[in-house]
């Protein structure tokens, strides 16, 4: 077996390919990565070496890229984690979502048909179905109604997967996941910029009255979800992947308190994101049901493993909030409300 993984340096698409190769049946992984902010070879140290393993430096973009390597590798299967995955900076600059999310899967979707590949896994989300009333819960022939151009630029990409099976018989599978966490995540996300600026004494900003609600979902389990979906998912179908647990950001951030040692008085209540999402809630019953699959890390147990990480990895930490990420946390966090600028050395306070 050989798979072609996209986006193997970030934080799901390296879990994926830790677990693949940390398997006693590893097959051979080729990790296409542009490495942008969000993609990091250290993520993938434990597996670097290994005789299975392949790094290609590129854009899924890149045409002619793409075609050379699908000609010279002949994949067994592609699954296309590569994307710009955050809502917030899709707001700021829709553009390199487009780009990659958009015309990079386009790009693949075309060689992978160019070359008849045997099975194409999209990685997809349930921000495609857009905010839901409860208690309403998604399965996958919900309507799509995405609010950001984040989850519309995946609204278009998981379409147009769909559309190469329905029009070419390319044997696509497509995936559509809940809220991960787990470690390495980058540090822009709700978990682990919570935690790690708890475990720095730094105010946690949560957007408008924070009792919007996600799924939770541990990044190994949804990992073992695609490596089912890859072995025994059926072709031109649709797989939810949820953690079957609902709760409020507020919630979250308590727990997250909790666990550091940190005091409630680090919280900030600040201005909303534009267009945000209420309530996402998916059924994930069909993956349950067809593969055997089921989601195998409560939320506190997750939770403490990644507060673990988090607190063992101060320098993977420090090293990504350096340099770019400074630009990025002024610019999404500075005028959002006078008091977390004020505030923002605020040092821990320890609970009693
Ligand atoms: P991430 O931002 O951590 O990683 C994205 C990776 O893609 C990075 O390594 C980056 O370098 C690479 N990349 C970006 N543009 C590229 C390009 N043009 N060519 C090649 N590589 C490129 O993302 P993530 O959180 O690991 O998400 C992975 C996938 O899972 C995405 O498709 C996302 O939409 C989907 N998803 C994420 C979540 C979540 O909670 N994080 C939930 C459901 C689905
Ligand atoms: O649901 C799957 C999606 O989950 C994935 O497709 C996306 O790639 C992933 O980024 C994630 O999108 P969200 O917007 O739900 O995740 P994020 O971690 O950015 O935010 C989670 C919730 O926390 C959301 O309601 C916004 C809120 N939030 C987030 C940040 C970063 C805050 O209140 N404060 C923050 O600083």
């Amino acid at each position: 077996m050989k798979l072609l993984v996209t986006g193997g340096a970030g934080f799901i698409g390296s879990a994926f390919v830790r677990l693949l190769l940390g398997s006693a049946d590893a097959p051979r992984v080729i990790n296409l990565d542009k490495l942008t902010y969000a993609g990091n070879l250290e993520n993938l140290e434990a597996v670097a070496a290994h005789t299975n393993y392949r790094f290609v430096h590129g854009d899924i973009c890149d045409t002619a890229l793409v075609d050379a390597l699908l000609t010279e590798e002949k994949p067994d299967a592609i699954v296309h984690f590569a994307a710009e995955s955050h809502v917030d900076r899709s707001i700021f600059s829709p553009s390199p979502a487009f780009e990659t999310n958009l015309r990079g899967t386009f790009t693949l979707l075309e060689a992978a048909r160019a070359h008849q590949a045997p099975r194409f896994v999209h990685v997809s989300t349930d921000e495609v179905y857009g905010s839901l009333e409860a208690p309403l819960e998604a399965d996958e022939s919900f309507p799509l109604n995405p609010s950001s151009p984040y989850s519309a630029s995946k609204a278009g990409s998981d379409l147009l997967a769909r559309s190469y099976f329905t029009t070419y018989k390319l044997p696509v599978l497509i995936t559509r996941a809940s809220n991960n966490y787990g470690a390495y995540q980058f540090p822009e996300k709700l978990l682990p910029l919570m935690i790690s600026n708890a475990l720095e004494g730094r105010p946690l900003p949560v957007y408008g009255d924070g009792l919007q609600v996600r799924d939770w979902l541990y990044v190994d389990d949804h990992c073992r979800a695609i490596r089912a979906v890859v072995e025994k998912g059926r072709e031109g179908e649709i797989y939810n992947i949820g953690g079957s647990r609902s709760l409020p950001n507020l919630e979250v951030v308590r727990k997250i308190l909790a666990g550091t040692d940190a005091s409630e008085t680090l919280i900030r209540y600040v201005e909303d994101r534009p267009g945000h999402d209420r309530r996402y809630a998916l059924s994930s019953v069909k993956i349950m049901r067809e593969t055997g699959w089921a989601p195998l890390t409560s939320f506190e147990d997750g939770l403490a493993r990644t507060i673990d990480w988090y607190r063992q990895n101060g320098a993977w930490v420090e090293r990504v909030k350096s340099g770019e990420y400074r630009s990025y946390y002024a610019r999404n966090y500075d005028n959002r409300g006078s008091e977390l600028r004020r505030t923002g050395s605020a040092r821990r306070v320890p609970k009693p």
